[in-house]
């Protein structure tokens, strides 16, 4: 009797040590924390093969095999992969303060960048003043309306630099966004700045924006401190020393813009007054008041502010132009209806005006349906979990990484019909918009850290875009007149570019 007790007793300890060994393997980890599941990983570089050279790719095609909420190690980084629209919802509607931090890259240490600014520093008083003061004096319905005139002349620029080219390029064509990037760049430094910054026809390219296109390239730079960061010190790749001599370049000049600034305002009582103040002077006035807002703003936070909001707005947007310009040369059925849409809207007489986007719906729509094909940041910008949070009944812990596939889940079948299909038609009558409300479509992210600049964007993509269109005739050129399609690969840096920029031969039809 004692000999079948035993056996009953040994077949009930094994088989709890079986069920617990069998629920510790589904739930991947330790005694009560269930992670979400996810390829095993190899020894010390965990899932970093996952990734693939592009991640947002390697990455979506977790889905069929994981799910639409994925765990993986990068190096020693736990990070969280977010691949559907409701998985999106459940993060960003019900855990947003949860994951309201940013995971900071090695590269933007560099001179304590991510402390002073907007897109990396942590949710604090300084983060909801610069938010504050964006919403206000930069991205207002106001402020945007006053700041027409400045776009107005940056594409003008741009369309006189794009002309001079077309007479000579010849059938070779000339590259899209060596004229819409410094376009771009001068349109943020007139509204912020008051100053053109550069122009591709002269041959110094400004001092300030060769560093600053420096300082973006080594942010697009994979770093393996990023994978491991108790390896930082080392800077293997050499990316953080590059990265302190070219930010602080960077720096020097935007802290020149700044400290000039503050003498101008000595010697000139009507901008200390306010008269022709931009938003520079927007950030030298402010002044704290509640209790744990600082005074007043440093002249190094905004110095890196400024630089900031340069990084935030002319990649995103010039990139967006040009996967449009290249659907569009794909698909000249689409381009036919936007021509024609501006020749109703507009008129061969004048040029497109601001004020006409409201009624462009087809170039709209063009902008929309290339924002889901070609999120700029198809993983947004990481979020980091402040907390250990219950998300889908799994324990994500305090300090997990988050990428949220926005490019994954624009191109989600269960979502879009013919997802991979470009057809602006789509949503012309679609009440789906990319204002952060619509989880199936969230270029701009959502949730509080939502980008501040949509309301520019918005202004800025179909007025750069639909300015190029109304203004010439756009041809291939000669090397891809024979294609069939033009070449979309992509390449990741700190956007999603291009792999071959763009080349098309512009003949002027105005
Ligand atoms: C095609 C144009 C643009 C796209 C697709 C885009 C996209 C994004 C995305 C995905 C984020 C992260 C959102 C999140 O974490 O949920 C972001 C943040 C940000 N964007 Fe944009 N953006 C664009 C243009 C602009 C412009 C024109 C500006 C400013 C002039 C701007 C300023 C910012 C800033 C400052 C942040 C950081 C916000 C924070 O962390 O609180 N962006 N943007």
């Amino acid at each position: 009797m004692e000999k079948i007790w035993n056996y009953v007793v040994l077949s009930i300890f094994i088989s709890l040590m079986s069920l617990i060994w069998h629920l510790r393997r589904k739930t991947n980890d330790s005694f009560g924390s269930k992670l979400p599941p996810g390829p095993t990983g190899w020894p010390v570089i965990g899932n970093v093969l996952d990734l693939g050279w592009l991640p947002h790719r390697g990455l979506a095609a977790l889905k069929q095999k994981y799910g639409p909420v994925v765990w993986l190690n990068l190096g020693s980084v736990k990070t969280m992969v977010i691949l559907s629209a409701g998985a999106a919802e459940e993060l960003f509607k019900n855990h947003d303060l949860s994951f309201i931090d940013r995971n900071i890259i090695e590269a933007m240490r560099s001179h304590e960048f991510y402390k002073s600014s907007l897109g990396l520093v942590s949710y604090c008083s300084y983060w909801r003043t610069l938010r504050r003061i964006c919403a206000a004096e930069l991205f207002s319905k106001t402020k945007i309306t006053d700041t027409m005139l400045i776009r107005r002349k940056c594409v003008d620029d741009m369309l006189l630099w794009i002309a001079r080219d077309a007479k000579k390029c010849g059938s070779s064509g000339i590259e899209v966004t060596q004229f819409v990037f410094p376009a771009l760049f001068n349109t943020i430094g007139n509204i912020i700045l008051s100053k053109d910054l550069v122009d591709p026809h002269s041959r110094m390219a400004s001092e300030f924006y060769s560093a600053m296109t420096e300082f973006l390239e080594c942010l697009g730079r994979p770093n393996v401190s990023d994978l491991f960061p108790t390896l930082r010190w080392l800077d293997l790749q050499g990316i953080r020393r590059r990265t302190d001599h070219v930010l602080g370049k960077t720096l020097k000049i935007t802290s020149g813009f700044v400290k000039d600034r503050v003498e101008q305002r000595h010697q000139n009582e009507e901008r200390s007054v306010g008269i022709g103040k931009d938003f520079l002077d927007v950030l030298l006035d402010f002044r704290g008041t509640g209790k744990d807002e600082a005074a007043k703003l440093s002249e190094s936070q905004i110095s890196i502010f400024l630089v900031d909001l340069f990084i935030a707005a002319v990649d995103t947007t010039s990139t967006s132009v040009e996967w449009a310009m290249s659907e569009l040369l794909n698909k000249p059925q689409v381009m036919i209806k936007i021509k024609a849409e501006l020749g109703r809207v507009v008129g061969a007489n004048r040029k497109l005006e601001e004020s006409d986007i409201d009624n462009l719906h087809y170039l709209r729509a063009t902008v929309e349906e290339t924002l889901r094909l070609h999120p700029p940041l198809p993983l947004l910008v990481p979020r980091k979990a402040i907390r250990d949070t219950n998300l889908m009944n799994y324990t994500i812990p305090k300090d997990t990484n988050v990428f949220v596939n926005a490019w994954a889940i624009g191109r989600d079948e269960g979502s879009w019909e013919d997802a991979l299909a470009f057809k602006p038609e789509r949503f012309l009558d679609s009440s789906i918009r990319y204002k952060g409300q619509n989880f199936d479509f969230i270029p701009f992210g959502a949730g509080r850290r939502i980008c501040p600049g949509l309301p520019l964007a918005q202004y800025m993509l179909p007025l750069f875009l639909g300015s190029l269109l109304h203004h010439f005739e756009w041809k291939r050129c000669e090397n891809d007149s024979n294609k069939m399609w033009l070449d979309m690969t992509e390449k990741i840096g700190i956007t999603l570019e291009k792999l071959q920029h763009l080349k098309a031969v512009p003949k002027e039809s105005m």
